[in-house]
């Protein structure tokens, strides 16, 4: 993509190359000139809803951001369903509380302004039972109390039944290492995930809680350009152990010939 206009007093001076793609976000490495002339890298986070088309209107309107480094930046939809934990964890009623206690000690300010445009973020300001009753907050933060405790019940089965791998795919913010340290304690742990998402997310497990049990793996993957047979192969991943998977909203980002691949 050709370069682009002024924005934010940094005029763009090269190709903007995409180097994440998440959902309708996209994520291009840039570089650009400051106010001092010095050539810089940075990274713009585009929002377009029209579909995975970026054109250069929808580029015009992205916001330069000096937080966003490359190798930096985790997905927002990470970020996103683990704040609906996290809030969800915040209910007073344990019969409807999402079990993630450990999502609400890892979104903070800094996460929540990753997502500062969302009414999931917006409802941690507010009166939980005030908030709850938004339908746009009721509506996410319900869908992830069923998807956490239906994939909570079956991965503790699996490990009962003698399962002695487990393969988060899309971990993002997955917290399940956390917060089952004793069912999991003889289980080999490996979170998927985009490289840049990883990364933020063990900056952040180490600043909230000190950082990953020793049996967690993060193995950095694209999906849609990888295998996750081979990604896995290095993580030191042994194919005769029972495994159990778990593949938590993350198949509608891969690309269906991937998703559905015999051998992935
Ligand atoms: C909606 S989030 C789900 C995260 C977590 N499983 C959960 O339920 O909270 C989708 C995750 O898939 C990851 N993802 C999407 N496309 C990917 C790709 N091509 N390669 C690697 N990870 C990808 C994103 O980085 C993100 O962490």
């Amino acid at each position: 993509m050709r370069s682009i206009a002024q924005r934010n007093s940094a005029q763009v001076t090269d190709n903007a190359e995409l180097v994440q793609r998440d959902g309708h976000h996209y994520t291009y490495r840039f570089r650009y000139q400051n106010s001092s002339t010095k050539t810089q890298v940075g990274t713009i986070l585009c929002g377009s809803s029209a579909g995975f088309h970026v054109t250069l209107k929808t580029v015009r309107q992205c916001r330069v951001s000096s937080r966003m480094e490359p190798n930096g930046f985790p997905s927002r939809t990470s970020i996103l369903t683990a704040a609906a934990r996290a809030f969800g964890s915040r209910e007073p009623d344990a019969s409807v509380r999402n079990p993630d206690w450990v999502a609400d000690r890892l979104i903070g300010p800094d996460e929540l302004a990753l997502i500062a445009d969302h009414p999931i973020s917006k409802a941690f300001d507010r009166d939980f039972q005030e908030a709850i009753h938004d339908p746009d907050v009721f509506g996410f933060a319900w869908l992830m109390l069923v998807r956490t405790r239906c994939i909570d019940e079956l991965m503790e089965r699996a490990v009962h039944n003698g399962a002695t791998q487990l393969v988060i795919l899309g971990a993002g913010f997955d917290t399940r290492a956390h917060r089952f340290t004793e069912l999991l304690k003889d289980v080999a742990v490996f979170e998927i995930d985009y490289g840049a998402t990883q990364e933020y997310k063990k900056q952040r497990v180490k600043a909230a809680l000190g950082g990953a049990p020793a049996n967690v793996a993060y193995s950095p993957i694209d999906f849609a350009r990888e295998r996750l047979g081979e990604v896995l192969r290095r993580a030191g991943f042994e194919s005769r152990r029972k495994t159990y998977y778990i593949c938590e909203g993350l198949s509608m980002y891969v690309p269906e010939e991937r998703s559905v691949a015999p051998n992935p």
